[in-house]
């Protein structure tokens, strides 16, 4: 653990840090051997997980990161050689809103003289789909974000996998019948690869690399996270195995049904589209093949440890998805 007071270790702000990527950028920063200041940014400090920041010593700070609110973000970004930042899209589920507040930490990191900006940016659907999907808003802005952040200062764009716990998440995990067994429907049976990563534990592995590898701390380029490559089928089997219950993996019978059903959940239209639209998953995967490209396994090949698998993630935390 090498937290540093010493105006010689450079500050790395950390938005988000109460939460799951923000928490993660934390923690692997404080397991580095090199030594950081560290400040991590939060709407409340008095909630558990700003305290539990403070206990690490982590310098804590409240801000609300918000257009109108461009003063007292330039004051806890003060100082900062590098920034990590995330929006929250699922949250007020507003992508303008998004836009602006990533537009904003970008303003901001430039204007105290960052030297590093690591976004937790997206690959464009629209742009690697060819067009076909236009819906999946909240990664599109993402990119976007991320391509204006590397039109303004050195940027990477670290993108997270697909996390674990999306399994609990009712718009597209496994749904519980009434006789205890589950059926998760997929847009097709391609049964494609998908980056699972437990990103709470693992995310802040890549983030620390982009900061501590000559070939990224200058900026430029997109790093691609996940745990493990695993597809709907070898999940459902690992669920299986591991929590003593029957999935049937199927499809959705069509959009209409989907649809149906999402809205019940209280899915607003342009989510309930972003959902549907999940089909490019499985049609192109989610990272596009990206993932396999020789410098994606040359920086996982890199990091300081290796990531959770799924079976590790759900041994580690056995009250998720318990029966
Ligand atoms: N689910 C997936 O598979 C997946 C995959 C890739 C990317 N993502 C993206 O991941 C993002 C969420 O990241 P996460 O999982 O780390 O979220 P999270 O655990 O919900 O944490 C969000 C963090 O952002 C902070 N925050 C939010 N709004 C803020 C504001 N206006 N000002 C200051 N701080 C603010 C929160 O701080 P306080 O609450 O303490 O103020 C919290 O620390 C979403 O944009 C989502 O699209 C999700």
């Amino acid at each position: 653990m090498t937290l540093s007071s010493q105006p010689s270790a450079p500050l790395v702000v950390v938005v988000g840090a109460t939460g799951f990527q923000g928490g993660s950028v934390v923690r692997e920063l404080i397991a580095s051997d090199k030594p950081y200041r560290l400040r991590g940014l939060t709407r409340d400090d008095t909630k558990p997980a700003a305290q539990a920041m403070m206990e690490l010593g982590v310098e804590v700070v409240a801000v609300t990161i918000s257009v109108g609110n461009e003063a007292a973000v330039l004051r806890a970004f003060h100082g900062a050689d590098i920034v990590f930042s995330v929006t929250n899209f699922w949250e007020h589920l507003d992508v303008s809103r998004e836009l602006a507040e990533g537009k904003l930490m970008v303003d901001a990191a430039k204007a105290v003289g960052a030297k590093l900006f690591v976004f937790s940016g997206a690959l464009s659907v629209t742009e690697n789909s060819g067009g076909k999907y236009t819906h999946i808003i909240q990664w599109d802005s993402k990119a976007e974000i991320a391509a204006y952040a590397q039109s303004q200062l050195p940027t990477v764009n670290c993108q997270a996998g697909y996390y674990t716990i999306n399994l609990a998440n009712p718009y597209v995990g496994p749904r519980r019948l009434e006789d205890g067994s589950y059926v998760w429907e997929q847009p097709d049976l391609n049964d494609q690869l998908y980056p699972y990563i437990d990103t709470g534990y693992d995310y802040g592995l890549w983030v620390r690399y982009a900061i501590e590898s000559p070939e990224y701390n200058k900026g430029g380029g997109t790093i691609l996270t996940w745990g493990e490559l695993l597809r709907p089928s070898e999940v459902a089997a690992i669920l299986e195995r591991t929590r003593g219950i029957k999935i049937k993996v199927t499809t959705w019978a069509d959009r209409e049904t989907q649809r149906k059903y999402l809205e019940s959940l209280g899915a607003p239209p342009h989510v309930v589209l972003d959902v549907i639209e999940h089909a490019f998953m499985s049609e192109f995967g989610y990272y596009f093949g990206q993932e396999r490209s020789e410098e994606q396994q040359k920086i996982r090949a890199a990091l300081a440890r290796k990531p959770r698998t799924l079976e590790e993630f759900l041994k580690a935390n056995p009250e998720f998805f318990k029966q």
